[in-house]
């Protein structure tokens, strides 16, 4: 990646401007310091495997060499077909033949399609080799051997259709087997982190010199998140010249962001309910609002069973608050894909006794 920046600039001074931030403020001009990285650093740092395959070291593993090293190495955690949703998402699975032929995963637009695989998702085969290569076995990463990274590869794209069982996979062929990677036309870059009406947040031509200047730079916090982490002003290092804000208040004469996340519709915290407090039962709430339609006591149905929830935080003092607000709000993600819709009609106090409810294990 650092091919393309050929001035990159080793600062080996730093610690000469004092520990004080005012040193820096008071002299902005810094001039004469660093030197040009050496070929030797860079390449330290150019560790990347990149789409058109530059920096994929020469060697080649067969389909059968890959299932051992797979079932050796890798199925503990990831299954013997890499379909355990146990440590992570399954590695295989949701891809057809079809998807080849288009280069575009179709079960990736279907919202019931209950899990996102790897091999769903990764449009190209030099990130699936760069991945295995730098960060697994995830208890032992950088120890397979250049082959063993190609053999355990062509395995998973054995098990994904993608190339046959006789397989082996090298640098030489490596480029013929992206065209049959399922998900190959699915990155798309056109987008920003956050959607402005339909346009990116970012999105500008580069410009590398003569650029203009009246340019603002800033940013804020979207208010969403402004006490997400407590009060970021009593948090911050009094080192240098940035200062927090104080975030426990709202902020004051500023336009939020626009590109900032839209403000939860509820960001009022909800107290767990008070011992004793009459009102609507756990039982009853979750009949009113047809919570049972997606939750049952201890199967799974669209939603996490009852039981398994209560088990997830059991001991988590914030989870009643952060679940009183998930079951208003609504969302996905922490047990997968599935959304759960928002009750926006429930009252503070019928939230928070349902959750305390849940979180009790749902008697
Ligand atoms: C000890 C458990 C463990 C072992 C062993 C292990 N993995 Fe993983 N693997 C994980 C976890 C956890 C993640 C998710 C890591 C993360 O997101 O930070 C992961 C992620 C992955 C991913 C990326 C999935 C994605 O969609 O982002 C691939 C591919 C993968 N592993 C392949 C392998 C291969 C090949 C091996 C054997 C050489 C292996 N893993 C061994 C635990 C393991
Ligand atoms: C249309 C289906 C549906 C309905 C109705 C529904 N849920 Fe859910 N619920 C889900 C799904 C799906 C999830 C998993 C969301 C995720 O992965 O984060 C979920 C998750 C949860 C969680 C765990 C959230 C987390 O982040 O761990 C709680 C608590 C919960 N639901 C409570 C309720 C309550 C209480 C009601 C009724 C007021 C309700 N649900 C109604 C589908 C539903």
């Amino acid at each position: 990646m650092f091919r393309s920046i050929k001035t990159l600039r080793v600062l080996t001074s730093c610690l000469l401007l004092g520990a004080s931030g005012l040193a820096y403020a008071a002299k902005p001009a810094l001039t004469g310091i660093g030197r040009a990285a050496t070929p030797a650093e860079i390449k330290a740092w150019d560790i990347d495997v990149r789409p058109d395959f530059v920096g994929l070291p020469a060697g080649s593993g067969s389909v059968a060499k890959g299932q051992d090293v797979w079932e050796a190495k890798c199925a503990s955690c990831h299954g013997v077909f890499g379909e355990s949703t146990e440590v992570f998402t399954p590695i295989v699975g949701g891809t057809t033949k079809k998807d080849i032929e288009t280069g575009r995963v179709a079960n990736l637009s279907r919202l019931d399609f209950p899990q996102r695989t790897t091999m769903m998702k990764v449009a190209t085969v030099s990130t699936l080799w760069d991945y295995i290569n730098r960060a697994m076995p995830w208890n032992n990463p950088k120890t397979l051997a250049v082959d063993e990274v190609y053999s355990v590869v062509a395995y998973i794209l054995n098990l994904a259709e993608v190339v046959p069982e006789n397989f082996v996979l090298s640098d030489k062929n490596i480029a013929e087997v992206q065209k049959r990677m399922p998900n190959r036309n699915g990155m798309t870059t056109n987008h920003g982190l956050w959607d402005l009406k339909g346009q990116p947040d970012v999105k500008n031509t580069l410009c590398m010199s003569n650029c203009p200047v009246d340019l603002k730079i800033a940013s804020s916090l979207p208010v969403s998140a402004r006490d997400a982490h407590g009060n970021l002003m009593e948090q911050h290092r009094p080192i240098g010249p940035a200062r927090a804000i104080d975030t426990s208040k709202p902020a004051s004469g500023v336009a939020p962001n626009p590109g900032a996340l839209a403000p939860a519709p509820s960001v009022v915290a909800v107290a767990p309910p008070t011992k004793g407090a009459s009102g609507p039962s756990g039982p009853e709430l979750s009949k009113k609002f047809n919570c049972t339609a997606c939750h049952a006591p201890a199967a799974k149905m669209v939603g996490p069973s009852w039981t398994e929830i209560a088990k997830k935080y059991k001991g988590d003092a914030k989870a009643h608050a952060a679940l009183a607000l998930k079951v208003k709000n609504g969302g996905s993600g922490n047990w997968g894909a599935i959304p759960m819709p928002p009750h926006p009609s429930m009252k503070d106090n019928e939230l928070s006794a349902v959750v305390q409810w849940v979180l009790e294990g749902a008697k």
